[in-house]
């Protein structure tokens, strides 16, 4: 994820930066620049790849100054490359820009700043705003500040600085974090703390719709209309380690946590009122109806994404939809042609069998549209459509936010498709976009609940435990299995409810854990069937259900409450006790929960 830093004091600027700049390389980036002021004019260093590249050009050009901004970036808008990375600079380098975040609507800002002469040097979103800054530029900075922030739509953590004002740097915050830290003839500017917790522990933390206008001496914190807001300083008191987990105690919870606004940033721009667009996607309605069969293909939490993705598709566009772990696929010679779209899904784009797959069904003449995280990753590169997930960098191996945002996705492409070939009246698809609209606020309420530390609790001394659904409550459960066995090592199983008496339930004994999900009202009946079935054989009976279910707890030891929701859309709510349940389990037992035994993030071999 991009991160930023800056620097006004008495110091030279570029060290400070570059030393916070490596304080948030656990964020995951793909390039990395500075500006600063020297003799008046603003110069600039950035390059593609790691810090230390960048630390050798700056070697070489030793931009002095004692202002600076820096950013470490994180592919959205355009690959990595050196004229992609930030500080982004107006046409006659006068000002300059570091931006985290998204602008909804650069691609009209991009053409009437083409119009009027500005000239573009990357395909990035975030150039517009220093155009605009430019455009706008008539003698005060601020006032130019404000009326190019006032143009822009999306998100953004935003700093500027012009050579004609080289006494302060402005920012500005919507829906990313920034914060300002306080120093003695010094000040900072960070998106993340461990950036600057070097230099100082007081910060002000800049909400949405605030501006910073930040001097050696003076920090002034203003509101959209310009008025100055007092602020409450806050003293941060974690130490750095804590601080890059936000002030969790692991990666994989901070994610985990992370996921409301996560899925803010998966909807951004895709949900409009009743309807669902996906401009960059680049596929047409007669694309859509060529298609006879989707194959989903991926490995591992991505694959169980794919099980979900399905119901997703084959529910909405009315079409038959397989799905094959990648390893399986690219030896079975599998039915795809010019009528297949092949899905690949993948957070990392990296994953080797899944490239395969890809490459395969491109030999067959299939068409690939891949579900991935990573900008200018090999997946999202070879792939012929791309629609990205959006969670961000996930450093945690056993993955949440992927996981969930690859189900918001799949559901975004189901509506989109069922929209272009009329598979779904227009007001299935508006009730189903009112249900997306509500998810990242049904997120926060699931993320509240206080019962997963009292089952991991009883959770923790077993050996084995079974996982039971049917439909979309079976897919969650393999999901929610395989997290519990990667960082808790209980070995667990998932098993579609209807089918454990087929010889599984020969393992069903006094006491054996059985987590149940049961949120699908058209099978409800027949899951109970199926509690009553273990729960004859001594099982200790956990259930998943929505909160107006007032049947279950009849047949639980213990109740967990998902909201009330669309039961089309669970799987992204009822993931996350799951998520949480296995996380609790893991400390309980004193597990490595960020970096289990023998598992890798990446794998980039068969
Ligand atoms: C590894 C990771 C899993 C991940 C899988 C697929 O095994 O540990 O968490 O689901 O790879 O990765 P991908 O990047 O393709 O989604």
């Amino acid at each position: 994820m991009c991160g930023i830093v800056g620097y006004i004091g008495d110091h030279e600027a570029s060290p400070i930066l570059l030393e916070g700049l490596r304080k948030l390389e656990y964020r995951g980036y793909d390039s990395a620049g500075i500006a600063t002021f020297s003799k008046g004019e603003l110069r600039y260093v950035k390059a593609e790849g790691k810090i230390d590249t960048l630390e050798s050009r700056l070697l070489k050009e030793n931009p002095i100054g004692t202002i600076g901004i820096g950013h470490t970036r994180w592919a959205t808008h355009g690959r990595p490359s050196d004229e992609n990375s930030h500080p982004h600079l107006c046409n006659d380098c006068n000002i300059a820009v570091v931006h985290n975040g998204i602008i909804e609507n650069y691609l009209e800002l991009k053409e009437e700043l083409e119009k009027e002469g500005f000239v573009f040097h990357s395909e990035t979103d975030t150039e517009v705003i220093v155009h605009l800054l430019k455009k706008y530029l008539n003698g005060d900075f601020e006032v130019a500040f404000y009326k190019a922030v006032s143009r822009l739509h999306g998100s953004y953590a935003l700093c500027a600085i012009t050579a004609d004002e080289p006494d302060k740097i402005l920012c500005a915050r919507k829906d990313s974090p920034l914060v300002v830290g306080l120093g003695e003839n010094e000040n900072f500017i960070a998106s993340d703390i461990p950036a600057i917790l070097r230099h100082t522990r007081k910060c002000y933390i800049l909400e949405d719709g605030e501006f910073a206008v930040i001097t050696k001496n003076q920090i002034k914190i203003k509101d959209a209309e310009g008025v100055i807001i007092s602020k409450k300083m806050q003293e941060i008191t974690w130490n750095s380690e804590a601080a890059e987990k936000g002030g969790y105690e692991h990666f994989m919870l901070k994610e985990i946590y992370e996921q409301p606004e996560v899925f803010k940033n998966t909807l951004r721009g895709r949900l409009k009122e009743r309807t669902v667009d996906f401009p960059e996607l680049g596929i047409s309605k007669e694309d859509v109806l060529n298609w006879s069969k989707i194959y989903i293909v991926a490995c591992g939490t991505a694959y169980h994404a794919g099980l979900v993705g399905k119901t997703i598709f084959e529910k909405t566009m009315k079409i038959p939809v397989e799905v094959d772990i990648a390893s399986e696929y690219r030896y079975r010679d599998p039915l795809v042609d010019e009528k297949t779209l092949v899905i690949v899904v993948s957070q990392s784009g990296e994953t080797a069998d899944t490239i395969a797959a890809l490459r395969h069904s491109k030999s067959k003449g299939a068409k690939v549209l891949a579900v991935t995280n990573v900008v200018g990753s090999s997946i999202s590169r070879e792939a012929d459509y791309v629609a990205y997930i959006w969670a961000g960098p996930e450093i945690s191996v056993a993955s949440t936010k992927a996981y969930t945002t690859m189900l918001i996705t799949e559901y975004l492409l189901a509506l989109y498709f069922a929209g272009l070939i009329g598979t779904l009246s227009e007001e299935e698809i508006a009730g189903y976009v009112e249900g997306l609209r509500g998810i990242p606020s049904l997120a926060v309420q699931v993320l509240e609940n206080p019962s997963y530390k009292l089952i991991a609790e009883n959770l923790k001394e077993e050996t084995d435990a079974f996982y039971l659904g049917r439909g979309l409550d079976w897919a969650v459960a393999l999901e929610g299995v395989l997290k519990l066995k990667e960082i808790s090592y209980i070995h667990a199983e998932a098993y579609a409810a209807g089918e454990l008496k087929h010889g599984t339930l020969a393992l069903i004994t006094d006491g054996t854990p059985v987590i149940t999900i049961n949120t699908q009202k058209s099978v409800f009946d027949k899951t109970i069937s199926n509690i009553q079935e273990v729960r004859a054989r001594g099982a200790k009976v956990i259930i998943v259900a929505q909160a107006d279910d007032e049947a279950s707890h009849k047949y639980a030891e213990q109740m967990v409450y998902i909201p009330t929701m669309e039961d089309f859309l669970v799987p992204v709510i009822a993931a996350i006790p799951l998520q949480l349940i296995a996380y609790y389990t893991a400390v309980a037992r004193g597990t490595n929960v960020d970096q289990p035994r023998n598992l890798a993030k990446s794998v980039t071999v068969e």
